[in-house]
């Protein structure tokens, strides 16, 4: 599958890796910086090259925006129309400083996206964190944490569940996509975990009986 990338940061890069031994081919885009982004795709792999948003959105069967919440608009704008795509968004809505929400539990950051972007197929997980992608397993203790994804087009979330299969994390269907407005405040949450309670690398397990 082709898989075209907004976004060639933490994120981005992160789950890249994993598309790319996967058999994917990737196109990252957005960058501020036209080196950083050449040298990002080099280091994801072979298979994955370099464009414009606008590029990336052409290339993709599926359209990844890894951008941070302040950059959504300018982001959205430059990838031009998503009508019928199949998006997957991990935008949290994370204040610049990480100290709040700037949306939540009323709306979403994929709400408000998904208004910006009305004919997009749109899939929202919040994967674990990029430290944890960029480590040698995303696995604790052998143990693969849970990743929530929840959108309106079901087809589109078993295209996103399988891709975040290939993150080696276990996705779990949290329903339509205004379910979003409690997913992301649970990654808030373990980004106090993280760092505001010093509990390093943490992530999710759904319990189920
Ligand atoms: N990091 C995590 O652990 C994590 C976990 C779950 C969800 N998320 C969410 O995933 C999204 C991406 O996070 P990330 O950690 O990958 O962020 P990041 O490393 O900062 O990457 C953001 C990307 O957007 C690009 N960008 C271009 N123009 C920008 C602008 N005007 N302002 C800001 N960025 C601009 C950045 O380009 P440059 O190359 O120029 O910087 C970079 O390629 C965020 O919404 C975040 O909340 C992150």
């Amino acid at each position: 599958m082709n898989i075209g990338i907004i976004g060639a940061g933490n994120m981005g890069s992160g789950m890249g890796k994993f598309w790319v031994k996967n058999g994917h081919n990737l196109m990252f885009s957005y960058s501020r910086s036209s080196d950083k982004l050449k040298s990002v795709a080099a280091a994801v792999g072979e298979t994955a090259a370099v464009g414009t948003p606008a590029e990336a959105v052409q290339f993709g069967d599926v359209v990844v925006l890894a951008v941070s919440w302040s950059a959504v608009e300018d982001a959205l704008q430059a990838a031009g129309s998503l009508d019928g795509k199949v998006v997957l968004s991990c935008v949290n809505a994370l204040l610049p400083d990480m100290s709040g929400l700037a949306v939540g539990t009323s709306t979403s950051a994929a709400e408000e996206i998904a208004r910006l972007a009305p004919g997009a197929r749109l899939v929202e997980a919040m994967p674990v964190f990029a430290e944890v992608l960029h480590s040698p397993s995303p696995r604790f203790e052998g143990v693969q944490p849970t990743v929530f994804y929840c959108g309106d087009d079901e087809e589109a979330k078993a295209i996103v569940a399988d891709l975040l299969r290939e993150l080696d994390v276990e996705p779990i269907d949290a329903g339509p996509l205004k379910n979003a407005r409690y997913v992301e405040p649970s990654g808030m949450l373990l980004v106090q975990l993280a760092y505001a309670q010093g509990m390093g690398a943490v992530a999710m397990k759904l319990l189920q009986r």
